[in-house]
């Protein structure tokens, strides 16, 4: 099996870079954000937006997520409803933030990465893939970008699907969330002595997917796994 495992900051644009890899290497990609952002959602329909353990652990067993594959494109069912465009905002990505403070909700995206991961040659990304879901992958990848560059990111993506956001409100969403993700108790996002870093500021979304994927290759041959 070949399993590649990306981090990296929220716009960064490992989606991107993911599908990219997926493409040239022949490997299915499963984003473990969106897992956690359709937990969010259960919680965001049921108007609750702030957690404590008690509601995590009066809710957690009561919704079922799923994924399913339609070709390359990944479904993510929330109890059996397709909710792969509703989730794709920057408020369920805030909710996926706070969902992913409590380990029960990470040991559920856990055990569907891992199982994923022991049947297909795969691409997983997350916040940690590389430390704690994958720590044996062949490659890993951690993915940065400024934070001024990932916030006019995430706002032309928001235009695009008809969202309306400004800059500052998403600068500030981003600020929040890297904070969370990097300085939580459980499962908090760090770079791995063995992930390599690449900072995409400055770089295309075809020229990171050009330089990640030479790295790949490189370390795939090496393990002859290639
Ligand atoms: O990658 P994303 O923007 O879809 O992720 C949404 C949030 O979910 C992110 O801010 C942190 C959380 N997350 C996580 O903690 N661990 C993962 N493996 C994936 C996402």
């Amino acid at each position: 099996m070949i399993n590649i495992a990306v981090d990296g900051y929220a716009g960064s644009g490992k989606g991107e870079l993911c599908r990219g890899l997926a493409k040239k290497l022949n490997l299915k990609h499963l984003d473990t954000g969106a897992i956690l952002r359709a937990m969010g959602l259960y919680f965001a329909r049921l108007n609750i937006e702030e957690f404590t353990q008690d509601i995590i652990d009066k809710y957690i067993k009561t919704f079922e997520v799923k994924v399913e594959f339609e070709g390359d494109k990944q479904i993510t069912l929330l109890n059996r409803q397709d909710v792969s465009k509703e989730i794709r905002t920057e408020k369920m990505g805030a909710m996926a933030s706070k969902v992913a403070r409590y380990p029960e909700a990470m040991e559920r995206m856990t055990a569907i990465s891992r199982t994923f991961a022991e049947n297909y040659d795969c691409i997983i990304d997350g916040r940690n893939i590389t430390s704690e879901v994958l720590p044996n992958a062949d490659v890993k990848f951690f993915l940065d970008a400024k934070i001024e560059c990932r916030a006019n990111r995430r706002l032309q993506d928001d235009y695009r699907r008809g969202v309306e956001t400004t800059y500052d409100e998403v600068l500030a969403s981003l600020q929040k969330r890297d904070y969370s993700d990097t300085h939580r108790e459980f499962s908090k996002m760090v770079l791995t002595h063995d992930s390599i870093l690449v900072d995409n500021t400055d770089m295309t979304i075809p020229q990171t997917i050009e330089h990640c994927y030479n790295l790949a290759v490189e370390k795939l041959k090496e393990l002859g796994k290639l």
